[in-house]
This record gives structure tokens, C-alpha cells and sequence, in this order.
């Protein structure tokens, strides 16, 4: 009987030794990277605002950088190149297409350009976008696809800064499609109406 229980104990101590080893086989290394060298890329990536000669503007563009930067615009309005997010294109859109119940939307081109960009709208129209979601043609981009309802909590001094941010980017032509305002033929399972489906958009 001790016998038994001897070789018992001794097949579960080595269960345990296996499996502790199959554990540190296959967590992750060691992260060694500092957290603030890992974000340096992000960071970097938002135009700096040198090119504004008036101190006063450049102070308010560069609140708007720190904006920019920190809610995260880029996560939607980055434009893909052949190896993800094409920096050298900031803010010029397509990165991200979303599809749901409500329609399909294509994040827009944020750069200042005259054709394809935001040169075509008012401070007061991009300022709405930002805080409610309504377009100048009327339609209103769901909350889940553009979350503006967490922009809507920025004060106007702040979305007055996103926007002389904005203004102050190079302009980059970048023809983005308009949505399609009719509910989508989603695949069963997916999220319908609420988050849609996202995909890398267009190129
Ligand atoms: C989760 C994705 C997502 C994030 C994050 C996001 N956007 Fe958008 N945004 C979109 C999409 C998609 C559209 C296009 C909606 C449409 O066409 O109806 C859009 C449209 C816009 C427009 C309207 C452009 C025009 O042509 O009138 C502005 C302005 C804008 N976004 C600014 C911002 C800013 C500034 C931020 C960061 C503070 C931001 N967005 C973050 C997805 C996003």
C-alpha cells in the first residue's frame, strides 16, 4: 500500500514538473522594453506643429497634438501603406472600414487637403462631428463607428485645438468613398448593429 502511494506521489510530482516547464516554455519573454521607449514611434508619428509662426496658435496646435496623440485618431484615420500604417500619411484615412447594421463607413481624411480632406469643411463643421456625430449632409455616424459620444465630453477649447491641430498637418490627397447609409448583410454571429464588423479598410 505505501508502496503505491509512493509511486502515486512520485507520478504526480513529475505531472507538476512537466507542466510547470510546459508553463515557462510558452509565456511570453520578458517585456525589457521601457514602457516610454515602446510608445516612442507613436509618440513621434503626429506632425510637430514648428511650421505655425504665431506663438499664441502654436501653443493652442500643439495642445491639439497632445490630443491627437493621446485619444488615439490615428487607430482609425491612419492610412495603410504595403506594411500597415503609412506615418508619412498622417491622419489621411481609409485605415479602418466598418460595417454594421447601421451601414459601411470608411474613416475620413483628416488632412487639410482642398479636394479630399477636411479644407472642404468649416471649423463648426468638424467641431460637430466631434460632438455629436452629425455630418453637413445630415447623417449621423453611430457613436460605436466614430465614438464621438467620448468626444463630446472635450471642452470647446480642446476641440478648438484638435482643429487648428488639424489644420496645421500636411495635406495629403487621399479620395476616401462616402458611406453606404443602408444596413449591411452582416454574417450570422457577428455583432449586429452594435460594433459591426472592422476591417484595414482601404489602401
Ligand atoms: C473607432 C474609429 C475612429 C476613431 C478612433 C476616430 N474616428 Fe473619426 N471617423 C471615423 C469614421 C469611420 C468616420 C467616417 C464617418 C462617416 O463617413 O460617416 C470618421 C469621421 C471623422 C470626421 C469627419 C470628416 C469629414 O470629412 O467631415 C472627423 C472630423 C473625425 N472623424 C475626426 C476624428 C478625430 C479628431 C478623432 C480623434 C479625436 C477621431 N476622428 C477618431 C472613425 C473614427
Amino acid at each position: 500500500m505505501t508502496r503505491r502511494l509512493k509511486w502515486i506521489g512520485v507520478g504526480v510530482l513529475a505531472l507538476a514538473v512537466v507542466a510547470f516547464l510546459a508553463f515557462l516554455y510558452n509565456i511570453p519573454p520578458f517585456f525589457l522594453i521601457a514602457p516610454e521607449t515602446f510608445g516612442e514611434d507613436m509618440a513621434n508619428a503626429p506632425p510637430p506643429v514648428t511650421g505655425i509662426a504665431d506663438p499664441a496658435q502654436r501653443a493652442i496646435a500643439e495642445r491639439g497634438r497632445t490630443l491627437v496623440m493621446n485619444i488615439g485618431c490615428t487607430g482609425c484615420h491612419a492610412t495603410n501603406g504595403p506594411q500597415g500604417p503609412d506615418l508619412s500619411k498622417y491622419l489621411a484615412g481609409g485605415g479602418t472600414k466598418i460595417t454594421s447594421a447601421h451601414g459601411t463607413y470608411i474613416s475620413r481624411n483628416l488632412t487639410p487637403d482642398p479636394e479630399t480632406g477636411l479644407a472642404r469643411r468649416t471649423d463648426e463643421d468638424v467641431k460637430r462631428v466631434l460632438r455629436s456625430g452629425t455630418f453637413p449632409d445630415g447623417h449621423v455616424v453611430p457613436y460605436t463607428t466614430m465614438p464621438w459620444a467620448s468626444f463630446s465630453h472635450l471642452t470647446e477649447e480642446d476641440r478648438h485645438a484638435v482643429v487648428v491641430y488639424l489644420r496645421s498637418l500636411p495635406a495629403v490627397k487621399h479620395r476616401i468613398p462616402d458611406p453606404v447609409l443602408e444596413p449591411a448583410d452582416l454574417p450570422s454571429g457577428a455583432v449586429e448593429g452594435i460594433f459591426g464588423l472592422r476591417d484595414y479598410g482601404i489602401q
